[in-house]
């Protein structure tokens, strides 16, 4: 069946919030049956939040520091997502790592866009490390997101090139790119409800299957 309610979603960003600009401009032009209800930083400067705000969302700047514990932590960051009814939570350059607290709340109701075709070159530096191992295609992955480190079942993937010219910059900005469209379409294939997940394995819907 068809779902007619936009799905309810929650941002975690650290940084500059492109993925979550491009998330929302697909919304905006009806491309993603979802509405952002909140954009949660744990960084204060974040740009996100100011990117955020520039388009009427809500966001809060939430200090990991300021709780005891990384559980404590957590069952905040779940209190929030919880008030504003979301119902999935993308991680769009979120640089924290979630522990059971947090994801046991929402069972494959977490996804992460990390830059590189996982499972190479999971972690931080990915466009380092794809330059440095010396492959020719690298790319993104959107998964979802379980306890281990960019471990999670794998949704979307797609590759890019890597250059012999290529830095950590011009790798990431073509890299990029691909992200700002595959992020959407992930989000819309599960707002469609078109995503089966079987231990590992993913399999996107038909339209007509569903
Ligand atoms: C992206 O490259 C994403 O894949 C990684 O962090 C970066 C975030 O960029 N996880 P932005 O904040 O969305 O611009």
């Amino acid at each position: 069946m068809t779902r007619i309610m936009p799905l309810k979603l929650g941002v975690l960003a650290s940084g500059r919030g492109s993925n979550f600009e491009a998330l929302q401009e697909s919304i905006e032009a009806g491309a993603v049956p979802a509405v952002i209800k909140v954009v949660i930083a744990d960084k204060p400067q974040a740009p996100v939040l100011e990117k955020a705000a520039a388009r009427g969302i809500e966001s809060c700047y939430i200090n990991p520091g300021q709780f005891a514990g990384r559980q404590a932590y957590e069952q905040e960051l779940a209190r929030v997502c919880v008030e504003y009814g979301v119902e999935l939570v993308v991680l769009a350059g979120y640089m924290g790592i979630l522990g059971d607290t947090f994801i046991n709340k929402f069972p494959l109701r977490v996804i992460n866009i990390h830059p590189a075709l996982l499972p190479s070159f999971s972690g931080l530096h990915a466009h380092r490390q794809a330059i440095e191992y010396g492959v020719r295609f690298s790319g993104c992955t959107v998964h979802f997101v379980d306890l281990g480190v960019d471990t999670g079942p794998i949704i979307l993937q797609q590759t890019v090139p890597v250059l012999p010219e290529d830095d950590e910059d011009s790798l990431a900005e073509r890299i990029l790119r691909e992200e700002h469209i595959l992020l959407p379409q992930a989000v819309k294939l599960i707002a469609q409800g078109r995503v089966a997940v079987e231990g590992r394995r993913v399999t996107i819907l038909a339209e007509e299957e569903n």
